[in-house]
């Protein structure tokens, strides 16, 4: 597990340029073309094969898969952020260097400032947007009496905006999440980007490892700049969100 888990799930560097970045889910992140040059447009949006298990069994929609949206979403940020993406990168170089560039649970781990960008992309762009719920007995919330058996909606995204709870909301700004600051232990159920409580993603840690695999994998190697003018659209229609636009970025080959 430890050592070999995450060459295996970087399958994607086919024909030794970056076309593909498979991920263990099924989902996949795609270059536009054949490979990387200088100053290509790699494509961040989602394959549909994806594997997305936390949608009830009900079959996913082309670009609505959640670790590719967060995936997406990370990339894009930290693209558009060169100052917090610089962090990351001295952060991936000083634990990679010396190793043999196997990319090994151990050093998933220690990327403490891509782990900080990605709960600040599931705070920004929640890929789940709201959790569906049905109320067992009559409530009061604020200030409305809610009948037993009502369908309400959790709204996991909407929580991420507060600005009591986070500070700046609608900043990019992922330390706020490193100590002393650690805004999300201030209040229970802040940061809910993977839910809460007993119904907690059951696939977070695994989600979270691959996706920091990808971004590790991806930044060891490219340098991400932002496009200007590109539609941008983060869609919730419900629950889960999508992009149907895609997300690109200006991919530069270190
Ligand atoms: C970035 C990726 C992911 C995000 C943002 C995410 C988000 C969530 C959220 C918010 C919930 C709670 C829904 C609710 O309370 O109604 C949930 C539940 C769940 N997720 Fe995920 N998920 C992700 C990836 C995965 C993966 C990779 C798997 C499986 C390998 C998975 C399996 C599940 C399952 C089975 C549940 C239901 C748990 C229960 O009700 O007891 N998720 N997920």
């Amino acid at each position: 597990m430890e050592s070999n888990i995450l060459p295996a799930v970087a399958l994607g560097a086919a024909g030794g340029g970056l076309t593909e970045f498979r991920l263990e889910s099924g989902a996949s992140i795609t270059v536009a073309g054949d490979g990387v040059g200088v100053g290509d447009v790699v494509e961040l949006a989602v394959r549909p094969e994806a594997v997305a298990l936390c949608h009830d069994g009900a079959p996913p929609a082309p670009n609505t898969y959640v670790t590719e949206v967060l995936s997406a979403w990370l990339l894009y940020l930290l693209a558009t952020n060169p100052a917090y993406l610089t962090r990351v990168r001295t952060d991936i170089d000083e634990i990679m260097d010396g190793t043999d560039g196997a990319l090994t649970l151990q050093a998933v781990r220690a990327a403490r400032a891509l782990s900080y960008a990605v709960d600040e992309a599931g705070r920004l762009r929640s890929p789940v947007c709201n959790a569906p719920r049905v109320t067992v007995r009559a409530v009061e919330f604020g200030g409305y009496a809610i009948p037993e058996g009502t369908r309400v909606l959790l709204g996991l995204a909407a929580g991420h905006r507060l600005p009591h709870v986070f500070a700046d909301p609608d900043r990019f700004d992922p330390d706020r999440f490193a100590p002393p600051r650690a805004e999300d232990k201030a209040t229970p159920y802040s940061l809910v980007t993977f839910g809460g409580g007993p119904r907690v993603c059951i696939g977070m840690s695994f989600a979270r490892v691959e996706i920091v695999a990808m971004a590790m994998w991806v930044l060891r190697s490219y340098t991400l700049t932002p496009i200007e003018g590109q539609a941008l659209m983060h869609r919730c229609d419900g629950i889960i969100a999508s992009l149907p636009h895609g997300l690109s970025v200006h991919v530069t080959a270190r």
